[in-house]
């Protein structure tokens, strides 16, 4: 199979290297990749938000199927006018990405298909939010609709901090994605994430990971695209997923073919897990990243099979089989990040790449033959082990032989699960 990948980030480095393993697999190109995704694919110079141009792409190239690794293509409608072009893709189409492109959406799936979730209102004028959020008291959670980089969604503690949030929202500080604010209800508990492949009608579940949002130990600082991440979560137990399955993604992909939207591709469940079972958060319609790499650590099936299934119908033909150890990475940012940081700094030495270790680069570039740091999230250091606490010890020590002055990386990814582990 001749395959096209999009995107440049750690999560597309590690569907790279995965389906690089596929014997299904007889050429893999990737667009516009990355130094890391490099050493698997042939990197094609391709602008990936003209759907056209990559149509076209395909078509010259006798392209068999395209995996898409963001959001951003998906919403914009790749996957559509790919498969008007007669092409196999993996991914959502534009009105399927809705689930991550409109929080509103989800919600309205959520209450017509009776899915756990906290209770909310959609509002397009600040005076009647601040009436509902009076009303329900803090803590409480605002919410641009649109998609707002991971930074529309302010968990308010208070009162003021809820109107100001509406405040901020309605003054365009998000664009066109907060002219709709969503007022949901607080809930508390742990939070998971959660992966299954769909097909439209079958969805087939994959595995759990934890997340670290925030920039700093202890889970200090702003929020950010994620700084770490393992696998599997231990809040996920099986009774957890079976009625994940049961309660949130089955009623979602009933509730999407029934809509006249069949979601193919994979459904990323943002959970909390409260007092009373699993509780939707939010849908992304992409792999997580830094999830994906965990993800891909543990995967012991031929991923190109299974993504080929989920585009083609086919997915209740196959399985997916996973290693009993955990998976572990920490993302090492430039300094700075979330905020503004020095671009084009020198990488001058990696670790070696062991059996239970990986390197997956993310904002990485070559230049002149040196690796030099180009974004925010820089590298996921990976690794395997029996517990979540030794896949972090061979993930730091093998971070810790990374040479980049301008890096730094959180020292304390996996702690709930350490802890648990200690217990
Ligand atoms: P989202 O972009 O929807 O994933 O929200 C970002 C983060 O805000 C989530 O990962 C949660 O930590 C938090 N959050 C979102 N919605 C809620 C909620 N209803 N209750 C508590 N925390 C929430
Ligand atoms: N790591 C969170 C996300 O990919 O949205």
């Amino acid at each position: 199979m001749r395959v096209l990948l999009i995107g440049s980030g750690g999560r597309e480095h590690a569907l790279a290297w995965k389906l690089a393993q596929s014997p299904l697999l007889t050429a893999l190109y990737a667009a516009p990749g990355n130094p890391g995704i490099a050493e698997e694919a042939t990197l094609v110079d391709l602008d990936t938000s003209d759907n056209g141009a990559v149509l076209a792409f395909c078509r010259k190239e006798a392209i068999d199927f395209v995996v898409v690794g963001p959001e951003a293509p998906l919403v914009a409608g790749l996957a559509d006018t790919l498969r008007e072009g007669g092409i196999t893709v993996f991914g959502p189409s534009a009105a399927a990405a809705q689930l991550e492109g409109s929080k509103g959406f989800t919600k309205d799936i959520c209450a017509k298909y009776s899915i756990p979730t906290g209770a909310y209102q959609r509002f397009t004028d600040a005076e009647p939010a601040k009436a509902y959020i009076r009303e329900q008291g803090a803590p409480i959670v605002i919410k641009a609709d649109g998609l707002a980089a991971g930074k529309g969604v302010t968990v308010a503690m208070t009162l003021d901090e809820a109107l100001d949030a509406v405040d901020n929202c309605f003054s365009g500080t998000f664009g066109a994605a907060g002219a709709e604010v969503v007022v949901e209800a607080y809930l508390d508990g742990e939070e998971a994430s959660f992966f299954c492949l769909c097909d439209g009608k079958t969805a087939l579940a994959l595995a759990s990971a934890q997340d670290h949002k925030r920039v700093g130990d202890g889970d200090t600082g702003p929020n950010t695209g994620g700084m770490g991440a393992y696998s599997p979560a231990p809040v996920m137990t099986a009774e957890m997923v079976e009625r994940t399955m049961r309660e949130i993604i089955e009623p979602t992909i009933a509730g999407m073919a029934d809509s006249g939207h069949p979601f193919t591709g994979v459904l990323f469940a943002g959970l909390m897990i409260t007092q009373k079972g699993p509780e939707l958060i939010e849908y992304n319609v992409r792999f997580g990243d830094p999830e994906c790499q965990v993800l891909m650590m543990r995967l012991k099936s031929d991923l190109l099979q299974l993504l080929h299934a989920a585009a083609t119908g086919t997915l209740s033909a196959v399985s997916a089989e996973w290693r009993d150890e955990a998976a572990l990475t920490v993302v090492m940012a430039s300094k700075g990040y979330p905020g503004s940081f020095e671009k084009n700094t020198p990488i001058t030495s990696l670790p070696r790449e062991e059996a239970a270790t990986k390197v997956f680069h993310a904002g990485t570039a070559l230049r002149d033959g040196q690796l030099i740091a180009t974004g925010g999230r820089v590298l996921n250091v990976t690794a395997t082990g029996a517990t979540v606490s030794a896949a972090q010890e061979t993930a730091y020590a093998a971070l810790d032989r990374v040479e980049w002055d301008n890096g730094f990386c959180r020292r304390d990814i996996g702690w709930q699960a350490v802890e648990r582990e200690k217990a």
